[in-house]
């Protein structure tokens, strides 16, 4: 059995059973990555676009290293250098590359919902490589897949997701796939930065981080995204990290051996210290090697492939 879906837009509409499926092929597709030569010939003459009209280092990266693992063709767009800057609309930009017969466009986008647009325009897969605050679905699944790989399960562990959970599609990404593994997700920042209906998710809400990491398996530590906030959530940034960051001190009052996890870029000594982001509970990297394997996996699934094939 595939994936029987042309578009990955959000975890939120994916069966737990879809989820699954594609962490599993992540798994065969994550040996790949170790052989002399990383690549397999299963997407030749597949063509992958990646249209990027956001800042990316790892998402971008991961997508065209996955693509080309599976020998698939691989384009850059980003909206500086796209027409894009003449006035040209998303779905027309768009519309132009699947007229070169593009198979999967993979769009990154400030505005939450630009991806639906364009899966309900065109025949192509539309991959979402986050838009706005809405969700981050492949950072999700690289969440997911690296808590299950380090710890075996999902189900029954107990993760706190720190810091910026209302402009924070990584946030949104993880509280679906987590809760429909069966994980105990909590939500821990201030009354500011976690929104009002939150709880209707299945996660318990703390402002207090002590209170909110206390025992748990995993803590995943956000990003400020003080590109999407407002003024005035907290005082300072000095103020936040004091508050909210975690630091060797703070990471005690988690569970023994508690991983930390990012889903990057870190601002460190802001959400995260750097003893902490190097040190031996810190799974950063690890979580950006896994990103490759999922991608791979994504991109397979709906491209029909099937783990049979
Ligand atoms: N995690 C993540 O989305 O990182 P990039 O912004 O570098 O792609």
């Amino acid at each position: 059995m595939g994936l029987k879906r042309k578009d990955l837009l959000t975890l939120k509409e994916l069966q737990k059973e879809e989820i699954e499926l594609i962490l599993d092929t992540a798994v065969s597709f994550k040996e790949v990555g170790s052989r002399d030569i990383k690549k397999v010939p299963t997407l030749r003459g597949k063509t992958l676009v990646n249209l990027f009209y956001e800042p990316s280092t790892r998402t971008r990266t991961s997508f065209e290293l996955a693509a080309k693992r599976l020998s698939a063709d691989v384009i850059n767009i980003s909206n500086s250098g796209s027409s894009a800057v003449k006035g040209e609309s998303l779905l027309d930009t768009a519309k132009n590359i699947e007229a070169m017969n593009a198979d999967m466009i993979v769009l990154r986008h400030a505005s939450s919902g630009a991806p639906y647009i364009l899966a309900r325009h065109l025949k192509s897969s539309i991959i979402n490589a986050g838009d706005g605050a809405h969700e981050h679905p492949t950072q999700g699944l690289i969440d997911l897949f690296t808590i299950r790989e380090k710890l075996g399960k999902i189900e029954g562990v107990k993760v706190a997701i720190v810091g910026d959970i209302t402009h924070s599609r990584v946030a949104r990404s993880n509280i679906a796939g987590l809760t429909k593994l069966g994980a105990e997700v909590r939500v821990v920042g201030p009354p500011t930065m976690i929104p009002r209906e939150i709880e209707s998710s299945g996660v318990t809400v703390f402002h207090d981080l002590k209170k909110g990491i206390s025992g748990v398996d995993v803590v995943l530590m956000l990003r400020l995204q003080l590109e999407r906030q407002g003024k005035g959530l907290f005082p300072s940034i000095r103020e936040y990290s004091e508050v909210y960051g975690l630091n060797k001190e703070k990471l005690k009052w988690a569970g023994p051996n508690a991983l930390v996890m990012h889903p990057g870029p870190v601002n460190r000594d802001v959400e995260v210290s750097s003893e902490i982001a190097d040190g031996l509970s810190s799974v950063i990297l690890e979580q950006v090697s896994n990103g490759i394997a999922i991608r791979m996996a994504v991109i397979f699934l709906l491209s029909g492939g099937s783990p049979s094939s």
